[in-house]
């Protein structure tokens, strides 16, 4: 409390997120419950503060929204209690172990072809040749889009993610990106309506229903919003982003390949590969009465973020939290990248079949996989996302 050494830092801004383990560690240990005096935000930093906010939504709430001083919209991720449960319901009727078995046939098509078109080559920006590529061409292919039409589905979320980061980043760019997706939804809802007879994940929520109910216009829209924004970067970034730490690590990419049939052992790879990223690097609740955590007075309608990489950095969680290591035991040390509680990644399934998918083509095909020497190994700079820009690699 007295702490002042990150006193000012403004947490919403993406620099402040380049490389921030040290000030994340400082402040997990020394000031865990960060009031953020720049932009009027509370931050948590440690892994058991993050689990117990949420878990308890009755205090710290999602219906004001989990972007800071972004209003809600009608999707799941907004709501809470029966009216979350009614809503997930409808939108998970997309997302049965049937369906998912119905993907992975395609996943494995989309890989192969993309490991295809790189490997004579033998190296790849693995972003762009492959880990972008994959997400978007699958969750295109769920949703009936034609293939051809997911570079632009890509363009729309690459420019409307960043406006996650807060009210200064919605800017004329990231709202045109988002009336041409609109448009682009009105265009598939007519179609479906008039000819419903492809099984896609749209027309499965147009006509999902409980208790008598089924999603309305603006609840469709924005569900449909919810899966392009939250399951395609995030999945791209952990494929690109473990796929640098196992080319770092020779050793460790000889051991899966040894291994690569034993599937106990390609889940912990998976896992690792997502708590060493932490694709989402933060979400928000708002709290709904004065709080008091960690002797730090939260009061009614204040925001609070959740530290999604600090809390997968907690010592008190992880042994050895800073080493990539693929043969950690993913029950006994669980990450909580895809956030914890009511509002756990819907997707998370559907992420792990298309790292599994990716991770065994790679080492099946690949003796080895490196840096590529002067290449180029960015990460984009983000307080919203965490991943690659460009992941230059040599494959022998
Ligand atoms: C590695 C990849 C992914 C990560 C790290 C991730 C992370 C997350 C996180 C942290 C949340 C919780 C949000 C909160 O508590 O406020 C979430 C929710 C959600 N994710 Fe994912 N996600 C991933 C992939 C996907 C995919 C592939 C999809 C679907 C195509 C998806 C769809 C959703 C949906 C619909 C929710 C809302 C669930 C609810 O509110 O009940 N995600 N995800």
């Amino acid at each position: 409390m007295s702490d002042l050494k990150y006193r000012g830092v403004d947490m919403c801004a993406p620099e402040a997120h380049d490389d921030p383990w040290e000030m994340y560690e400082y402040l997990r240990e020394n000031d865990p419950i960060y009031w953020d005096e720049h932009n009027e935000l509370w931050y948590a930093f440690r892994y058991d503060d993050i689990v117990d906010i949420s878990r308890n939504p009755v205090d710290f709430c999602s219906t004001e929204g989990n972007r800071p001083y972004i209003p809600p919209d009608p999707s799941m991720l907004h709501q809470d209690g029966a009216q979350h449960t009614k809503q997930r319901g409808l939108v998970a009727k997309g997302f049965t172990p049937r369906a998912m078995r119905e993907s992975e046939a395609y996943c494995e098509n989309i890989v192969d072809e993309l490991i295809a078109a790189f490997a004579d080559h033998g190296e790849a920006d693995i972003v762009e040749e492959f880990a972008a590529l994959l997400p978007a061409m699958l969750i295109a292919k769920m949703l009936g889009v034609p293939s051809e039409k997911s570079s632009t589905l890509r363009r729309w979320i690459r420019v409307m993610v960043p406006g996650g980061q807060g009210p200064h980043y919605v800017t004329d760019e990231v709202n045109d990106a988002f009336g041409e997706f609109c448009e682009h939804h009105e265009e598939m809802v007519t179609e479906r309506a008039d000819n419903p007879t492809d099984a896609d994940l749209l027309l499965k929520w147009m006509h999902a229903e409980i208790d008598g109910e089924r999603l309305d216009e603006d609840q469709l829209l924005f569900e449909h919003a919810l899966l392009l924004a939250g399951g395609v970067e995030t999945t791209r970034n952990a494929i690109a982003g473990g796929m640098e730490m196992l080319a770092k690590d020779p050793e460790q990419w000889a051991y899966l390949r040894a291994n690569v049939d034993d599937d106990a052992v390609i889940e912990a790879a998976l896992e690792e590969m997502i708590r060493w990223v932490t694709p989402f690097a933060n979400m928000f609740r708002t709290a709904t009465r004065d709080v008091e955590i960690r002797g730090r007075k939260i009061k009614e309608g204040q925001m609070i973020g959740l530290m999604y990489p600090s809390a997968n950095r907690d010592p008190r969680v992880f042994k050895d939290p800073f080493r990539f290591e693929v043969r950690r035991s993913p029950r006994a040390e669980k990450h909580i990248a895809f956030g914890f509680g009511t509002h756990f990644c819907l997707g998370a399934n559907l992420a792990r079949l298309e790292l599994r998918t990716a991770l065994r083509a790679l080492l099946r095909r690949f003796e080895t996989v490196a840096l590529k020497p002067g290449g180029r190994q960015e990460w984009a700079s983000s307080s919203f996302t965490r991943g690659p820009m460009h992941m230059d690699l040599v494959f022998g």
